[in-house]
């Protein structure tokens, strides 16, 4: 195998590059992204990495969500806020189903790089490049917004920066302590679906946090019941950015992106002999592969000899993201060849990717579908006696309109109503909620019949 840096991605073919008009603004722009601050510690994605190896081993389960795509216009506080307390209850509701660990991965504080299926984008006569993030370029319908801007990047590192600092804010200072388990529900909207079961849940948590009080085990005493591990994670696409962030380990020697804590490969990007697979094999983070409908049981052995040639457990996370009707047909092929070649991986299920359709004019997902893949994601496994290991879903905390169905029906006629996403379309809070209760179900249902041993030799 050929020797790796930092670049040695640049002699590879690529997919999805922008074409940035100014070659020599762009490399400015990486030089100084180069000498900024990493984001991230190895040792936080090193400590990830041994919590994903317990769900590799069928110990613990991975919830990773977050936006499509973040955006600058709504960086605030309460967007962060609203989405880390859906977050948080869905973990709280996986963690009592499950009585098992909760990872929990944010698709956050980096999120903004997008792969796209055409390079350009038409509206009646005008036809423009397609928009591919912010950090890349505009959204707005207009030439000069989708001109490829490297000065974004700057902004992209400063806002994962500000966003990353008020997430881990949230998670060690108190806000994700399981005293507050009530005060999460302030923000469901009274009339709704879920918050009767949330609330008994909680009340439940509450019962055995004054039992444990009442032992001697408080939040004073105890950091776990005051605190969460929250990490951050994006699709590793935008090439130059991840290069000029990652940074030698002192303790190690070794590399890593100081991006995020976990980076993923996304379906349009996973060419085995291509330049993303390139520089992910290098870094020691935590990764995540994206599988198609596309990727066949060799290809896909082929990809984890390159991105997790020690068979590491926690290392490497498959995302299934096959679609409601096709997952039945190519997850336990790929499940297969996995266990025969005794390789520990995490296998974890997108419902999102597969299941996008066009209604009323919006790009949008209907919920029974989500709730398809996921289920049939559960019996795949327990049919095959593999571990279900997490979830990837695209949610906000906020109350949009933009995947259809839920308890609280969304129909198509509302997607007008509160339309924000920037690329694909999101859960909202109530839908968010009400699949981790699903899930729950789904994982009490495993436990009351184990599945055979998940883990090989
Ligand atoms: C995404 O996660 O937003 C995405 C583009 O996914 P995929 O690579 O699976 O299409
Ligand atoms: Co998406």
């Amino acid at each position: 195998m050929a020797k790796w840096s930092p670049n040695s991605w640049r002699g590879k073919p690529i997919q999805q590059v922008p074409a940035y008009p100014d070659l020599a603004a762009l490399e400015a722009v990486e030089k100084n992204l180069a000498s900024y601050p990493p984001l991230v510690f190895a040792g936080e994605a090193r400590k990830l990495k041994k919590q994903l190896g317990q769900v590799a081993e069928g110990q613990a389960f991975l919830l990773q969500g977050g936006d499509c795509a973040e955006s600058f216009a709504e960086h605030g506080a309460d967007n962060i806020r609203d989405f880390f307390r859906v977050f948080l209850q869905m973990s709280v509701v996986l963690t009592f189903a499950g009585s098992q660990p909760v990872v929990k991965v944010g698709r956050i504080a980096g999120q903004f790089a997008k792969p796209r299926s055409s390079d350009v984008e038409k509206k009646g006569d005008v036809v423009l490049p397609s928009y591919r993030g912010d950090i890349i370029n505009g959204i707005e319908f207009d030439e000069k917004s989708r001109i490829p801007d490297p000065a974004r990047q700057e902004m992209a590192y400063r806002q994962s920066a500000a966003t990353l600092n008020l997430l881990r804010a949230f998670a060690q200072g108190g806000y994700a302590s399981l005293e507050n388990v009530h005060r999460w529900m302030l923000g469901f909207v009274s009339d709704s679906p879920q918050s009767e079961k949330y609330e008994a849940l909680a009340n439940r948590i509450t019962e055995t946090m004054d039992f444990m009080r009442a032992v001697g085990i408080t939040s004073e005493t105890n950091y776990a019941l005051r605190e969460t591990d929250f990490y951050t994670s994006h699709e590793a696409l935008l090439l130059g950015y991840e290069e000029a962030l990652t940074r030698v380990d002192s303790t190690s020697g070794d590399w890593y992106a100081t991006s995020g804590h976990m980076i993923w490969i996304g379906d349009r990007t996973r060419q085995p002999d291509h330049a993303h697979i390139e520089y992910c094999r290098g870094i020691k983070n935590p990764l995540g592969l994206k599988c198609g409908p596309s990727l066949t049981p060799d290809g896909l052995i082929q990809l984890i000899d390159l991105l997790n040639p020690e068979n590491e457990p926690g290392r490497l996370t498959l995302i299934a993201r096959f679609g409601y009707d096709k997952v039945g047909e190519h997850l336990p092929k790929l499940i297969r060849a996995v266990e025969k070649e005794g390789r520990k991986v995490i296998w974890s299920c997108d419902p999102m990717h597969g299941n996008t359709i066009t209604a009323a004019g919006y790009k949008t997902r209907p919920f029974d579908r989500i709730l398809k893949e996921v289920q049939t994601f559960f019996d795949v496994h327990h049919a095959e006696g593999t571990h279900p290991g997490g979830i990837h879903v695209e949610m906000t905390g906020k109350n949009v309109t933009e995947c259809t169905g839920g308890a609280r029906a969304v129909r198509d006629e509302d997607l007008q109503d509160r339309y924000h996403t920037h690329c694909d379309p999101r859960l909202n809070a109530d839908q968010a909620v009400e699949l981790a209760f699903l899930v729950s179900e789904l994982l009490k249902k495993g436990k009351q019949a184990p599945a055979k041993k998940a883990v090989n030799g």
